[in-house]
């Protein structure tokens, strides 16, 4: 419905997609920030800076963003570092598997890839830590691929704009609006017109009281003719998280421990794990000990670890306890030790778990 007559609008007044693209570049060229990645064509040196980016705003990315540039000024410096400075120059950003996929994919192109960063979306999208956001920037802004980009600040935007309904956190709403950028996208100058939307919405189409007074494209504005740009941009409400609480149990044995493979829950089905119980409660170590088994005596307690799922928070504690009578075995626990253990599929909490006691256990 709305997709209709967003082109009829456009079809019926072909200057309307000009005048859009004249008050969009005019006002970008007043208003732009002078920001280094913009002076660059470099598909290696836009790859850090949007992935920096997702992280953090502009202002505290741009140390970062010189910190990687000049502590890896190629891709090669990049894929020959060692984890531990790639991950030391992230260090503050926080969610550190960015960092990981960074350099994943910095050895990949350097080895599986000649040494050359991608410039098309179709070639970008296939790398570990590129979603469709980060391929359309760098397709665009390194060798001017026709592709627009949609973050936050271009959702916010157009929803705004066109009065678009579609809630921007369901699947459907990234194939709607890549409709609209799709036809208003300058075919001439992509690269502008990416970094011009995506500035706009950062910078004057901003979430809480916008300058609409002052806004260029005020007399076309849907939400602003309707008195309703606070409506946008829809979001469906998140279900509430439950609070979860899991203890789980590193049963040593020697060298070896036990996992088991989880079946009764939603989440992790089929991955393997600690034995483990659920409480009502954060076990407290003194109360573990005596709810244990006496076949089993306490050795160490690491954690609490927070995990966070989409609808889940869950803490969980770890404890490491050694085997007195083997009477506690259970027929579904599988003895393995650090390395057997590889062979097994785990979820992102136990990796947690085990890389924070790796150091703790024999
Ligand atoms: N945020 C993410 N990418 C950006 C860019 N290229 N310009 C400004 N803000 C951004």
């Amino acid at each position: 419905m709305f997709l209709l007559s967003f082109f009829n609008y456009i079809i019926d007044n072909p200057l309307v997609k000009q005048k859009f693209l004249n008050s969009l570049f005019s006002w970008y060229s007043f208003n732009k920030r002078d920001l280094p990645f913009r002076h660059t064509v470099n598909p290696y040196y836009i790859w850090l800076s949007e992935i920096i980016l997702q992280q953090t705003r502009v202002a505290q990315g741009l140390p970062y963003y010189e910190k990687f540039v000049n502590l890896f000024p190629t891709i090669i410096h990049l894929a020959q570092a060692e984890e531990k400075d790639v991950l030391n120059a992230w260090q503050g950003l926080g969610y550190y598997s960015r960092a990981r996929n960074l350099h994943f994919t910095a050895k990949f192109v350097v080895n599986e890839l000649n040494s050359k960063f991608p410039t098309s979306y179709a070639e970008l999208i296939k790398l570990k830590g590129i979603g469709d956001y980060t391929a359309s920037a760098i397709a665009s802004f390194s060798s001017k691929e026709v592709v627009p980009v949609l973050d936050g600040n271009v959702y916010r935007f157009m929803s705004r704009m066109y009065g678009i309904e579609t809630p921007i956190n369901t699947p459907k709403a990234i194939k709607e609006f890549k409709i609209v950028l799709n036809e208003l996208i300058d075919h001439s100058n992509p690269d502008i017109f990416n970094q011009a939307i995506i500035e706009f919405g950062a910078l004057h189409c901003i979430p809480k009281s916008p300058d609409c007074e002052n806004c260029p494209f005020l007399e076309n504005c849907y939400s602003f003719s309707k008195n309703r740009v606070k409506d946008f941009p829809v979001k469906l409400k998140k279900k509430k998280s439950v609070n979860r609480f899991l203890n789980f149990y590193l049963l040593n044995e020697e060298d070896s421990f036990y996992i088991l493979k989880r079946e009764s829950d939603a989440i992790w089905k089929n991955l393997y794990e600690f034995p483990n119980k659920e409480s009502e409660e954060l076990f407290d170590n003194e109360k573990i000990s005596v709810s244990l088994s006496s076949g089993v005596s306490l050795r160490q307690v690491v954690g609490p670890f927070k995990h966070i799922l989409s609808h889940q928070n869950i803490q969980a504690k770890l404890f490491i306890c050694e085997i007195n009578d083997r009477n506690v075995l259970q027929d579904n626990w599988i003895k393995v030790d650090s390395k057997t253990l590889e062979n097994y599929p785990i979820h992102r909490l136990m990796e947690k778990m085990i890389h924070n006691t790796e150091k703790l256990v024999k």
